[in-house]
């Protein structure tokens, strides 16, 4: 029993492996679609996968729900709090119980610690679908992403401007991983936790990569290969948002931050964007952005995940 709880939970050769998944289950679903048959697979026949959400969700709730559908599996969506993890009943009570039923846990909520303590108790797989410290699932979307547009990650330079938050977090593991260079341009006191630049930096000395911190945007631009941004406020730190919004004015991606990038460099984002405030409008709309591929691939790659760790 396997849990994707970190990128840290898989090897640079797994992360690929899972990718090149995703890729074959991308190609598979549109072909049956072409075909006009159904996307409804068996990998996960027979199997149940429960939903909790601590947090509101459109994406990772919605390919979730619809990954594990096309698997054949049925999935068990838990929403809006209901489940009162750490308040209405132990964190570890619930891992236990739910575990009883089903065969994976997908879990969307705060402390990666409540994240490691369910899972210590459930016995089936536990997959992080967002914590405050990390986003694991999106860095295999956006790693697909990347590597469908440049044909390869090894080699490559992705810069990330904004905050050093649990998007940043799991990129920069990912990306030194599996050799793709990893800038993060961030204001001062917005910089990721020093412990995961440390790790990604110890994943870029073996992988090639190069990791690098930083508070000037411009500079950490220049000729990257894919830019990408969060919202300056996430989820928990609404009331942060007006001190933020003021820190982070001088880290808005835009064309004139866009163009100093690679030629064909593509811009990214996890969704959603605030535009006119980490995005501008006219990045959103431009031929660069990826962004809904990013999405689309948010399906593909976590079908890749569970079929992988329920296999
Ligand atoms: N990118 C992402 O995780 O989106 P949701 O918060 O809508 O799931
Ligand atoms: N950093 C953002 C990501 C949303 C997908 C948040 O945690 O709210």
């Amino acid at each position: 029993m396997r849990h994707f709880l970190s990128v840290d939970d898989v090897t640079g050769d797994e992360l690929l492996a899972l990718l090149d998944r995703a890729d074959e289950l991308k190609a598979e679903r549109a072909a049956r679609h072409r075909a006009g048959s159904s996307l409804v697979g068996d990998q996960l026949q027979g199997r149940s996968v429960a939903l909790v959400f601590e947090k509101p969700s459109l994406r990772t709730r919605a390919s979730f729900e619809v990954g594990v559908h096309e698997l054949g599996g049925k999935a068990l969506p838990m929403w809006d709090g209901e489940v009162g993890l750490g308040r209405r009943e132990a964190v570890a009570d619930v891992g236990a119980v739910l575990g009883r039923y089903v065969h994976a846990i997908v879990i969307r909520t705060f402390g990666q610690d409540d994240l490691e303590e369910l899972a210590a108790a459930a016995g089936v797989p536990v997959v992080n679908a967002l914590t405050d410290h990390e986003h694991p699932c999106q860095a295999l979307a956006d790693l697909q992403t990347v590597r469908e547009h440049h044909g390869e990650l090894a080699g490559r330079t992705l810069t990330y401007v904004g905050d050093g938050n649990n998007v940043a977090h799991s990129l920069l593991l990912a990306g030194a991983k599996v050799g793709l260079s990893v800038r993060i341009a961030h204001p001062e006191g917005y910089a990721p936790a020093p412990d995961v630049v440390a790790a990604a930096q110890r994943h870029a000395g073996a992988s090639g990569a190069e990791v690098v911190v930083t508070t000037d945007p411009r500079a950490a631009v220049d000729g990257a290969d894919a830019v990408y941004t969060d919202v300056w406020a996430s989820m928990g730190q609404e009331s942060e948002a007006a001190e933020r919004a003021a820190k982070f004015a001088d880290f808005q991606v835009t064309p004139q931050l866009m163009a100093h990038a690679a030629d064909g460099a593509v811009f990214l984002h996890c969704l959603p964007a605030h535009r006119g405030e980490e995005v501008a409008a006219e990045v959103m709309a431009s031929p660069a952005a990826r962004v809904f591929d990013q999405a689309e691939n948010r399906l593909h790659a976590q079908k890749a995940l569970l079929a992988t760790l329920l296999g």
